[in-house]
């Protein structure tokens, strides 16, 4: 295993795209892209990205390609840059240098909206629910993003404008359903547990189609029986032909559902495979550890 992941570390567990299940979101569009030779389809490159804030460099010449139908782990330790990423990736942050693409078109120094219709959805290290919404309100808000009725047919309540809010209702109680809250529907944000709101969150990221799920620290607070529900949960969304990018500090957890690990220390990629080649590396262990390299 070396800075570049080896051909042969194609996902190792089943990971091809389920394409005959149900999706649990409507509407959803495979995207066409070009196979590579060794049939793995990308469906985000991280290309060489750099991102610093004044004199801190949070990503650091950040390479790695996630392919379509596979879950990847992304780790490293507090401050490595894993949320930066994220945000770098959903244009909350533009990258110093480097580009990412995304379904094979450059999305760097695009808007946030315009990559969440491009099919990439996220959910937040900090939960970032409406607090004084309900939890269908709260996914419905996620579904609004691909309605396609205009100001005017909303305003004059034209046939199309209700068909669309009969199916968003629907699809969201469908979504609610798929995560477990379904019996929590019409409660507020605020007054769902912990772990019922980080659910809602991804049902919330659901409700957007998107072709690649991007999850930072779903697990973080849970217990372990939460842990295993959750893995279950992601297992579940990738069957139905997303893709995941999962951010996630429990190993167990991580080595349990991912096919592929990234993992980066200031900034940097430091190691990049298989979870078992991963967890035997030195320079992660190093990491961990926090002791040097060649102590580990
Ligand atoms: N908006 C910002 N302004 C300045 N520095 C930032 C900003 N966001 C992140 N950083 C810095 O970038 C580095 C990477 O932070 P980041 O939040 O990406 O780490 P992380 O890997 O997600 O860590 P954790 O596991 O603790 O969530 C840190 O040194 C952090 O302080
Ligand atoms: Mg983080």
């Amino acid at each position: 295993m070396g800075e570049t992941a080896p051909k042969s570390s194609v996902p190792a567990q089943g990971a091809a795209p389920a394409a005959e299940q149900t999706s649990p979101t409507a509407g959803q569009t495979a995207p066409v892209a070009e196979q590579t030779p060794s049939g793995r389809e990308p469906l985000l490159e991280v290309d060489n990205v750099t991102l610093r804030f004044g004199g801190v460099v949070a990503l650091d010449g950040v390479d790695f390609t996630l392919y379509k139908g596979e879950i990847l782990g992304l780790i490293g330790p507090n401050g490595a840059g894993k949320t930066t990423c994220f945000n770098a990736m959903t244009g909350i942050y533009q990258p110093t240098e480097g580009e990412i693409r995304f379904q094979g078109q450059r999305i760097t120094g695009k808007k946030r909206h315009q990559i969440t219709k491009l099919g990439m959805a996220r959910t937040f290290q900090n939960i970032r629910l409406f607090p004084e919404m309900t939890a269908l309100e709260n996914v419905q808000v996620g579904a609004d993003a691909h309605h396609k009725t205009s100001v005017i047919s909303a305003l004059f309540r034209l046939p199309r404008h209700w068909r669309e809010e009969r199916e968003g209702r629907e699809k969201a109680e469908r979504l609610l359903e798929f995560v477990g809250i379904r019996d929590r529907i019409h409660e507020y944000a605020r007054n769902l547990s912990y772990g019922e709101q980080r659910r809602l969150e991804i049902a919330r990221a659901l409700a957007t189609d998107p072709a690649l799920l991007c999850l930072d620290e779903p697990a973080a607070g849970f217990n372990p029986a939460e842990k295993e529900d959750l893995l279950q949960l992601i297992r579940r969304i990738r069957d139905t032909g997303v893709t995941i990018l999962l951010i996630e500090h429990d190993m167990r957890l991580v080595m349990g559902v991912t096919d592929r690990i990234v993992v980066l220390e200031f900034g940097k990629k430091i190691a990049e495979g298989l979870p078992a080649e991963v967890r035997e590396d030195h320079r992660v262990i190093a990491a961990y550890l926090g002791v040097p390299d060649d102590a580990a």
